[in-house]
């Protein structure tokens, strides 16, 4: 059962907790994450790696608020992290530094050597050019740079063509017909030290074969690798695995798992994943207040105070995300058709079209369900919208986990050039 549900008053919970209680302390809109299903998307994955040699290092890029690494760091994740920033959050939420891996295809050298300094653990290389890059870094500092070679394994991942990451025409990842190259590369390259491969072939994936079928290409290049002379210790088989949004089936952990010992049986390599999403997504809601309704010929609009500013997922991927009311709505069954909107001045701004939902007004709070991955952290100022606050829940207690700014903060920030001020 989901830890977001009605209670015995028709009030939706978080946990513990009301939404309309932490509405009236916070204001609306913001992001709830519930600490209990973080913790109980961690222990799955916990539970899945029995056995296994294998490790999970949480992508910080899902949402990289501190109190939710630190929740991970706590429980023994290590970290995966596309910039300098994601690094000094997991740093800060205490996570060691020799199990962050530093992911992404256009690194600086400043984010390489800001890396090396901090003694990162492991560094996923995605092209030739950054092998070079970070070879003559690491000499700068008289160090040697642990790596893998992300290769493109060339598969489906059967995801939305802005979130797949494994086919060759995608910017991603070493293509796997030129890896054994690249590798050669790498071992000439006086400063690195090849450990292992990496991969990660998209996100939201709901089918497991196209993992059966990237590990097994990658596995052939492991043992092409090895009768090239290179120590292949790890492999890192990234993120990816999809949640529920809609009426989406994805796997088990504990079947991924299977196919995963499975596929890498006798490989005698330390596995890492690097799941973001899954950990994150159902545990986060992103509750907003109706603004108005406002009736048309085709169809009612419900203007809500949450905007794809705060969550740009429906309108950047055509996502879906339910949406229900944060009262039980009255057994009757009444519903309307409506497209959920929020107050920015575009018509790209919606939550959700054509929805079916039970009659609401103004005033009425609404939650965004599976807002936990890739909500906050994507969200933006446009329109001079303070950024949403977050709350974590956990049990009967809740924090507001990053404050919503004051318009006089955002304001703060700026500068009038010195030849606009009066003389
Ligand atoms: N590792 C690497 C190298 C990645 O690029 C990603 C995600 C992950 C791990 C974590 O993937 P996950 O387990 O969360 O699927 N903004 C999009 C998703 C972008 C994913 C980018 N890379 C969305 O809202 O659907």
């Amino acid at each position: 059962m989901s830890v977001f549900a009605y209670n015995a008053n028709g009030e939706m919970q978080a946990e513990g907790v009301a939404l309309e209680t932490i509405a009236q302390q916070v204001g609306t809109p913001f992001y709830c994450y519930s600490a209990g299903a973080l913790r109980a998307g961690w222990q799955e994955f916990a539970d899945g790696m029995k056995g296994l040699n294998a490790s999970v290092c949480y992508a910080l890029k899902a949402n990289s608020n501190l109190a939710v690494v630190k929740l991970f760091g706590d429980l023994g994740a290590g970290a995966d992290i596309v910039s300098v920033g994601e690094m000094r959050r997991a740093l800060a939420a205490g996570i060691a530094p020799r199990r962050i891996i530093f992911s992404g295809v256009g690194k600086k050298p400043s984010e390489l050597m800001a890396a090396l300094e901090a003694g990162i653990g492991q560094i996923n290389v995605e092209s030739s050019a950054e092998l070079e890059t970070l070879n003559a870094v690491a000499g700068q500092l008289g160090v040697k740079a642990a790596i893998t070679i992300r290769v493109n394994p060339d598969v489906d991942a059967g995801t939305h063509a802005k979130i797949t990451t494994g086919r060759k025409e995608n910017k991603f990842g070493v293509d796997i017909d030129l890896a054994r190259d690249a590798y050669a590369l790498a071992a000439r390259l006086p400063n690195l030290e090849v450990v292992g491969v990496a991969m990660h072939i998209g996100s939201q994936l709901i089918a497991l074969d196209p993992y059966r079928d990237a590990i097994a290409k990658v596995r052939g290049l492991i043992t092409q690798l090895r009768a090239d002379g290179h120590r292949i210790e790890r492999f890192d088989i990234g993120g990816g695995l999809g949640i529920v949004y809609a009426d989406e089936k994805p796997p088990s952990i504990a079947a991924f798992m299977q196919l995963v010992t499975k596929e890498t049986d006798g490989l005698g390599c330390a596995l890492t994943f690097e799941p973001g999403r899954r950990l994150v997504g159902e545990a986060g809601v992103l509750v907003a207040e109706v603004i108005l309704v406002k009736p048309g010929v085709s169809k009612t609009f419900v203007i809500v105070d949450a905007a794809m500013n705060d969550l740009i997922r429906p309108t950047l991927y055509e996502a879906w995300h339910d949406i229900v009311p944060a009262r039980r709505p009255r057994p009757d069954g009444a519903t309307i058709r409506c497209d959920i909107v929020g107050p920015v001045c575009e018509s790209g701004d919606y939550l959700a079209q054509n929805r079916d939902l039970p009659p609401l007004s103004a005033g009425d709070l609404v939650m965004v369900r599976s807002a936990g991955a890739y909500g906050a952290v994507m969200a933006s100022s446009y329109n001079t919208r303070p950024l949403v606050p977050e709350v974590m829940v956990d049990g009967t207690r809740f924090a507001v986990v990053r404050p919503r700014p004051s318009i006089d903060e955002m304001l703060s920030s700026e500068r009038i050039p010195p030849w606009m001020e009066p003389a």
